[in-house]
């Protein structure tokens, strides 16, 4: 994978102008220097150019040629399983008060240390508990499930209908809810070098080097939004269960933000496992383990399945063109399309690699009240059914867009 983390490339404090209203005071609307990848030293070379005549970023993931066998998976279709073969084999195994720097650093360490709950780290800032992990094992998942949604989205990074010419003008600006390490964000960067893009986190999970056009803030995306009104000309946001309790608030601030003819993209996975040809096992652990996370989500006041809502949550904001599209995600290398085949398994990996762990561990003990040791058996029986060729699972990943009227 060519990812621009590693150029060189200015630090957010170097760039000329920051893209919104520094006049303008957020909630917080810190740039905090993020945690990962820093440099060793200031020695950056600050001769960055821009990624203009770079190629397109390769997923680096092999997605099968388009000779070969592939299938829509949109909601409505029927994912075929595929004839099981040996190749498909895949395993897993204080502020004191002294001066105002002093204080600002105090609570730059503390945001970028976090608290740490059974051996993971999570994010300390933000007005609510986030539910996910943000050490080094949640960022390589995150890269991942990148990866994965190209592809499951055929090498797109949305699927909105706003016009590329749009996005390529210069003056076009862009908005990443929950951005987490920043990668969609670098690749649109990437991919559209005249636009600004903002990826905005509780979590300074995103690395130093970044495309020139790319910056990265830490800010509450539940708080009021410090940007001006009709600012933006896409604002997406991708993976934000257990982040955001107040969905009609966030998509009304996307309305306000938004310039007229702006377009919005939010996508989830939707946890529970569905099958099309019955072969989920009785009392089956996954079951089981997604049952206990839509659980432990409701209780958290962040329901697992608010994507539903959101097409008629956007509808009552003011968006027009507003469309649900939903695409089945397989676990595991069951399907019988060698894309859908590469995306299941990258699913696979995902949660038997620290996903399972990453999703349920913080509520399943503190909101649940339940036992490490506990859930570890569910996680069990699930891990095996998850591994099991014969169990052909998937869930949904729920895309909703809308435009704003122009
Ligand atoms: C599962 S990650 C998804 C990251 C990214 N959107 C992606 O798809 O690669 C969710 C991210 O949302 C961030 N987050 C959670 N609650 C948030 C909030 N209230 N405001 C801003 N970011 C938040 C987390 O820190 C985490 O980085």
């Amino acid at each position: 994978m060519d990812q621009p983390r590693e150029g060189p490339s200015p630090k957010a404090a170097d760039r000329p102008h920051p893209p919104h209203d520094a006049s303008t005071p957020g909630p917080s609307g810190h740039h905090v220097g993020p945690s990962r990848d820093a440099p060793t030293s200031s020695e950056a070379d600050p001769k960055p150019e821009p990624h203009a005549d770079q190629a397109p970023v390769d997923s680096g993931v092999d997605a099968g040629s388009a000779s070969e066998y592939d299938q829509e998976n949109s909601g409505d279709h029927l994912l075929e399983a595929h004839n099981h073969t040996d190749d498909d084999n895949f395993s897993d195994e204080g502020y004191d008060g002294s001066d105002a720097s002093s204080f600002l650093s105090s609570i730059l360490s503390e945001v970028r240390r976090g608290v740490e709950i059974e051996g993971r780290q999570y994010a300390s800032y933000g007005k609510h508990d986030y539910g996910m992990p943000m050490d080094d094992k949640e960022l390589d998942r995150q890269d991942l499930q990148h990866h994965k949604y190209n592809l499951l989205l055929n090498d797109k990074l949305h699927v909105t209908p706003i016009p590329e010419e749009r996005l390529q003008e210069s003056g076009s600006r862009v908005l990443d809810l929950g951005t987490g390490t920043g990668i969609w964000a670098m690749d649109m960067a990437d991919k559209y070098p005249n636009a600004e893009i903002i990826g905005v986190d509780i979590a300074p999970t995103q690395p130093n080097f970044v495309p020139p056009n790319c910056i990265f803030e830490i800010d509450d995306v539940e708080e009021d939004w410090p940007y001006r009104p009709a600012h933006f000309d896409f604002i997406h946001g991708r993976d934000l269960m257990t982040a955001v309790r107040d969905w009609p608030k966030l998509i009304s601030q996307a309305y306000t933000h938004l310039k007229p003819g702006g377009w919005i993209q939010l996508a989830s996975t939707i946890p529970g496992a569905l099958t099309d040809d019955d072969t989920i096992p009785p009392n089956s652990g996954y079951v089981e383990s997604g049952r206990l996370y839509f659980e432990m989500a409701e209780k958290m006041g962040a329901p697992l399945d608010a994507p539903r809502q959101w097409s008629t949550q956007m509808q009552d904001a003011g968006f027009t063109n507003v469309k649900d599209v939903v695409y089945k995600l397989p676990m595991g290398a069951w399907p019988r399309s060698k894309r859908l085949r590469t995306v299941g398994k990258l699913e696979q990996v995902m949660i038997l690699d620290g996903g399972f762990e990453a999703y349920m561990l913080r509520g399943y003990t503190q909101i649940l009240g339940g036992r490490v040791e506990d859930l570890q058996i569910v996680l069990a029986l699930a891990r095996r059914e998850i591994k099991d060729p014969n169990v052909h699972t998937y869930v949904q990943f729920h895309v909703t867009y809308g435009m704003k009227p122009a």
